[in-house]
Parts: C-alpha cells; sequence; structure tokens
C-alpha cells in the first residue's frame, strides 16, 4: 500500500516510481520538483526529448478537463506519446481483473496515468504493473493538483521556500480527495494549513495524523476545526466542491450537503474576514471545475486575487517536471 511505499527522498528517486499519494514524499524532494517545474515552466526547449519513444496509457473512469488537458500536452511537449482510453462506460476491473489489465498495459506503454473511483483499484493497478502510475485523482487523493497548487504558491512567494513557510492556508469545504493531498504537499513543506469542514465531513483521521506529523516535522502547523471563524488571518483561501465525483447519496445527498454546507461558503465577506489583519487581500485558490454560487461566489472567483488559472495551468508544468523525473536517463 502507498503508506508502506519507500520515501522518495529527492527528485532523483521519483525515477521509475509510482506516485499514489504524496505521503511518501520528502519536502526536498517537492522543492526540487518545483525547480524543475519552474525551469520547464521558463524554457522548454531542453527538455522537449526527455520522453522521446515513451508511450503513456491515459486511463480515465471519471470525467476531466485540467487533467486530461495537461497531461496530454505535456507529455506531447516532452517528446512522449499519450494514448487517452475513456473508462466511463467500464470500471477498472469490470472487464477483466486489474491485474491481468496491468500485465497487459505494461507490455506496451511505459508509464500509467489513472484518473479512477477507487484508491484501492489504482494501488492493485500499481502492484501488478511493472512501469510506473501515477494517480490523476482516486476518492483518497489528488497528489498532481497539490502540488500544482503548491507551486502556485510558490511562485506568489518569489520561488523563496522561506517565504512560502511565512504564509498560512486555509482550506474550506469538504475534507475529500483534494483536502487531503493539499493537507500533505503544504505540511510537509512547512505552510501552516487549517482545514475548515462541517461536522460529520472533516478530512481522514488517519490523513490528518499524518499531516500532524509532516507539521511538526516542519516547525509548522495544523489545524482542523469546524468553526469557520478559524479563517482569520490567512494568506490563501482554497475550497472545492461540495459533493465530488462518485460520492454516494445522489441528489438527497446533493440537497443535504447544500444547507450544511451553506456557513462554509467562500463569500466575499469570507474573503475580508481571512485577509483582517494582514497587509494585502488573501488570494483565492480552487483546484475546478467550481459550482459557483454553491462554495464559492462568483465576484470571489473573478476576482483580481484569485488564482485559479495559474493553477490550472501549473497542472502541466508541475506534472511535466514529475515525468522529467520519472524518466530521467
Ligand atoms: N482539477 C482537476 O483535476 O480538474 P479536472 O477534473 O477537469 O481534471
Ligand atoms: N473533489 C473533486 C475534485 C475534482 C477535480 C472530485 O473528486 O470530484
Amino acid at each position: 500500500m502507498p503508506e508502506a511505499q519507500p520515501m522518495i527522498e529527492s527528485a532523483a528517486a521519483f525515477r521509475g516510481r509510482d506516485l499514489l499519494t504524496l505521503a511518501n514524499v520528502s519536502p526536498r524532494a517537492v522543492l526540487e520538483l518545483f525547480a524543475t517545474a519552474a525551469a520547464s515552466k521558463a524554457d522548454i526547449t531542453p527538455y522537449r526529448r526527455v520522453l522521446d519513444g515513451k508511450s503513456f496509457a491515459l486511463l480515465f473512469e471519471k470525467p476531466s478537463l485540467r487533467t486530461k488537458m495537461s497531461f496530454e500536452v505535456g507529455i506531447a511537449k516532452l517528446g512522449g506519446h499519450p494514448i487517452f482510453m475513456d473508462h466511463a462506460a467500464a470500471r477498472l476491473g469490470a472487464r477483466e481483473s486489474v491485474r491481468d489489465y496491468a500485465k497487459n498495459l505494461e507490455r506496451w506503454v511505459d508509464c500509467i496515468v489513472a484518473r479512477v473511483y477507487l484508491q484501492s483499484a489504482l494501488d492493485e493497478l500499481a502492484d501488478s504493473a511493472r512501469c510506473p502510475v501515477i494517480n490523476a485523482l482516486s476518492d483518497r487523493y489528488h497528489p498532481c493538483q497539490a502540488l500544482a497548487d503548491l507551486f502556485t504558491l510558490f511562485e506568489q512567494a518569489g520561488h523563496d521556500h522561506a517565504r512560502l513557510r511565512e504564509m498560512r492556508l486555509a482550506y474550506v469545504g469538504d475534507g475529500n480527495n483534494v483536502c487531503h493531498s493539499l493537507m500533505h504537499a503544504a505540511t510537509l513543506l512547512g505552510v501552516h494549513t487549517t482545514v475548515i469542514t462541517p461536522k460529520g465531513y472533516a478530512p481522514a483521521s488517519d490523513v490528518t495524523r499524518e499531516c500532524e506529523a509532516f507539521a511538526k516535522a516542519a516547525g509548522s502547523s495544523l489545524l482542523v476545526t469546524t468553526d469557520p471563524a478559524a479563517i482569520e488571518r490567512h494568506h490563501a483561501v482554497y475550497t472545492d466542491v461540495w459533493v465530488s465525483m462518485g460520492q454516494p447519496g445522489g441528489v438527497d445527498e446533493v440537497t443535504r450537503r447544500r444547507k450544511i454546507f451553506s456557513k462554509y461558503q467562500v463569500s466575499a465577506d469570507l474573503m475580508a474576514r481571512a485577509s483582517s489583519g494582514l497587509p494585502s487581500p488573501s488570494l483565492f485558490m480552487h483546484c475546478l471545475p467550481a459550482q459557483r454560487g454553491l462554495e464559492v461566489t462568483d465576484d470571489v472567483i473573478d476576482s483580481p486575487h484569485s488564482i485559479v488559472y495559474d493553477q490550472a495551468e501549473n497542472r502541466m508544468h508541475a506534472q511535466n517536471a514529475l515525468l522529467i523525473h520519472t524518466f530521467a536517463r
């Protein structure tokens, strides 16, 4: 299982490895990845052939705009060959076992990028396949998103880790896959993180425990609370949809959550409270797609302090950096 996998201590250690979660990635590895992301974002030319002759299966059980496009375009820019496999109609394991599926795919491709319903299916894919497997979102984690998000904040901090560490990040909403990976990435890097969710929607307790340990090791802190008043004095406020793809419950659950989460909407008022006591307005972040008018209001997502499209752009640069190190010769 991913938590038991050996640590990725440096960017060089990504070579040939899976990326299933950020729980086994060191702060040094993430910062070295950011250096490559910054370099390849500034000039892709030296990296144009790093994936020469490599083929990538992009296997998606769920819809996607950003992840699909950023991997397809990024792999092509690095000289590789992406092959999109739409698995919306047939879940992994439905037609043949996940193991057989992996043992076939590994004969043709050099890497599997997979968006799945169940992290357990992804773990089985990774256990079975000889080639690296990259998590493009599961019910538990969205590590590529979190790498891009922290890279976006790193840019805001002038590519300076000490300045990044001075930032305080708040996540408001459902303690979901995006929240889990964001908590991993932020606490690893020593960014103080506050997670504010309604009662019953907190992040998984094992993830919280891991992140408390990361924060302690980095000399920072993590607060998980149900109190929206905890939003004060945060440089960045992040939210995500209240109902994620594949979450059970149907229409009734959607209606129920709208009521429960209404106090956790990121509005202009909440952003003003986040900024209180700070020298400049807080940044707004969202992985997208957004349900405008629910978890965030239009005036917030469209404000000059919203960096959501930078996050989307950086999906590609962060993933390119990961692929550059995964396939370093
Ligand atoms: N943020 C994100 O993963 O977007 P997609 O679902 O469009 O890939
Ligand atoms: N939490 C959302 C993120 C989408 C990118 C979901 O899983 O649907």
